[in-house]
């Protein structure tokens, strides 16, 4: 017995990175479908093949509400409908306030923000149709606390949090949850260089914040063991967030 069986998902941003070890998780949980959705077709592609016969990739750009009719309509007529929804797609930019251009700003919060917009209120006919639907929103720590370089970005994470709010509290009467996961970890390759800084040494990958330690949480949230959830954020981030640590021995919390 799977966590997820019988259950159809869509997971867009899963060519790689988190949403394509949540596609990986969902499928050996037992989905009957994982619609992968990006727009690295060169990565979809053969990432779906590789799952079997029970993955499927689709071209989805989620700042397009064309793609998005499209993708609903081949969900209804091909798979009968869609119980998951994980809105995971994301971009991101490291600059300071004063050097992000505006053109940037607006790149940001559109797929960040639009594009879960619009998978959510694509969605929403078939979520409610499946009687049981989940929303599995992918925020970010940036979606709790501010982090330096990144305005637009904790801007648009920020946004989505208050959209997984709204989107719970108007849903749950028709059956459907919303929550957000706000992980610190995530794919090293959405790291693109600091603007004005481009010489600057990308940090180390840690291997301790990569895609496998969040796709766990989007399973819990797109099972039914989450049926109480709904509208809730989980952080994770190694307690780091909890409170003001200061910077004492360890003999200090030894039992004495
Ligand atoms: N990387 C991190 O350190 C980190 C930390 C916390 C949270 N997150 C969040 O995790 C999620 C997944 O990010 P990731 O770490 O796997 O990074 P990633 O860059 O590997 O994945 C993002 C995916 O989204 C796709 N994408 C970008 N624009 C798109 C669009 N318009 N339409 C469809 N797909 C599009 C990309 O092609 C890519 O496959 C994001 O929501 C991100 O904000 C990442």
């Amino acid at each position: 017995m799977g966590r997820l069986d019988g259950k159809v998902a869509l997971v867009t941003g899963a060519a790689r990175g988190t949403g394509a070890e949540i596609a990986r998780a969902f499928v050996a949980e037992g989905a009957a479908r994982v619609v992968l959705a990006d727009v690295r077709d060169d990565l979809g592609v053969p990432l779906a093949d590789s799952l079997g016969p029970v993955a499927r990739y689709v071209h989805l750009d989620v700042t397009s509400e064309a793609d998005w009719d499209a993708a609903t309509a081949e969900l209804a007529a091909g798979e009968g409908g869609l119980d998951v929804l994980v809105n995971n797609a994301a971009v991101l930019l490291l600059a300071t306030i004063d050097r992000t251009e505006p053109a940037e700003f607006e790149r940001i919060l559109r797929v960040n923000v639009l594009g879960v917009f619009l998978g959510t209120r694509a969605c929403l006919p078939l979520l409610r149709a499946s009687g049981n639907g989940s929303i599995v929103n992918l925020g970010s720590i940036d979606s709790v606390f501010g982090t330096t370089l990144t305005a637009a970005y904790t801007a648009s994470k920020f946004a989505m949090r208050g959209l997984t709010k709204v989107t719970a509290i108007e849903n749950g009467r028709f059956g459907v949850r919303c929550n957000i996961v706000c992980p610190e970890a995530g794919n090293p390759e959405m790291h693109t260089p600091i603007v004005g800084a481009e010489d600057w040494p990308a940090l180390p990958p840690d291997p301790e914040r990569g895609p496998d330690r969040v796709a766990p949480a989007a399973v819990f949230f797109a099972s039914d063991e989450s049926r109480l959830c709904n509208g809730t954020e989980l952080v994770m981030d190694r307690g780091h967030h909890a409170g003001q640590a200061l910077d004492l021995p360890d003999f200090l919390f030894e039992r004495p």
